[in-house]
């Protein structure tokens, strides 16, 4: 199975039904999402307004000429649109490769309808092959690291990088997460964590699996 760009393209052509015309879409971020945004570009107009998961995605927006709003000035958002690291058929997800994964977690949770675009090659039976993002308050960095330790992982600090909230981010490795919403509530209580990049309490809604001849809606 290849994670091809063809493939995220395809998925990012099916979350568009999802788009209400005149509608306030949560967007993303990551390279599937940029597939959705370049939709949303070529259908200008078809959409009031869009808040922003990132810094990337608000200037990759506005480069495309749609209006971003801050979440606070935003009222209800219809969906949000984003990708995922990983994901199960359950569709609980891995976010946080890209780093954004609290803004990500804050415009999913406020969103009524949560669309998931990947494409195949991102579908597991069991999350955690790919390191798990923790976004955490820089001083709790090695307590945080124990913490995570004690769970069975290696927690290593994403080198070189900041959060756009002035967080560093720990990738834990070594995690077979057969219980995804149990360790999302374990983590969450840490002291230091911000956001740990599982979304299982508040799973995507629709997942739209992008694959070589067709889409998987679940
Ligand atoms: C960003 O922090 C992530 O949660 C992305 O949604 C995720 O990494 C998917 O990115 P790609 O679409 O680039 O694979």
């Amino acid at each position: 199975m290849f994670s091809t760009d063809e493939n995220k393209r395809r998925a990012a052509q099916a979350a568009l039904p999802y788009v209400r015309a005149a509608a306030c879409v949560g967007v993303g971020t990551g390279s599937t999402v940029n597939f959705f945004i370049a939709e949303l570009a070529a259908e200008r107009g078809r959409i009031r307004t869009a808040v922003s998961s990132s810094n990337a995605t608000t200037a990759r927006l506005r480069a495309a000429g749609i209006d971003v709003v801050d979440l606070n000035d935003a009222g209800p958002i219809d969906v949000y649109v984003d990708g995922a690291d990983e994901a199960t058929r359950r569709r609980e997800l891995i976010k946080g490769g890209g780093g954004a994964l609290t803004r990500e977690k804050i415009v999913a949770a406020a969103a009524r309808r949560f669309v998931c675009i990947v494409d195949e090659g991102k579908m597991v039976d069991v999350l955690g092959k790919f390191p798990l993002p923790v976004e955490v308050i820089p001083m709790a960095r090695t307590y945080v690291t124990r913490e995570l330790g004690g769970l069975g992982g290696r927690a290593v600090e994403r080198s070189g990088f900041v959060t756009d909230n002035g967080n560093v981010i720990l990738d834990v490795h070594g995690l077979a997460i057969v219980d995804p919403a149990a360790l999302e509530r374990r983590i969450n209580e840490i002291a230091g964590v911000v956001t740990v990049g599982l979304f299982a309490l508040r799973p995507a809604d629709v997942l739209l699996v992008g694959r070589a001849a067709d889409i998987e809606i679940l």
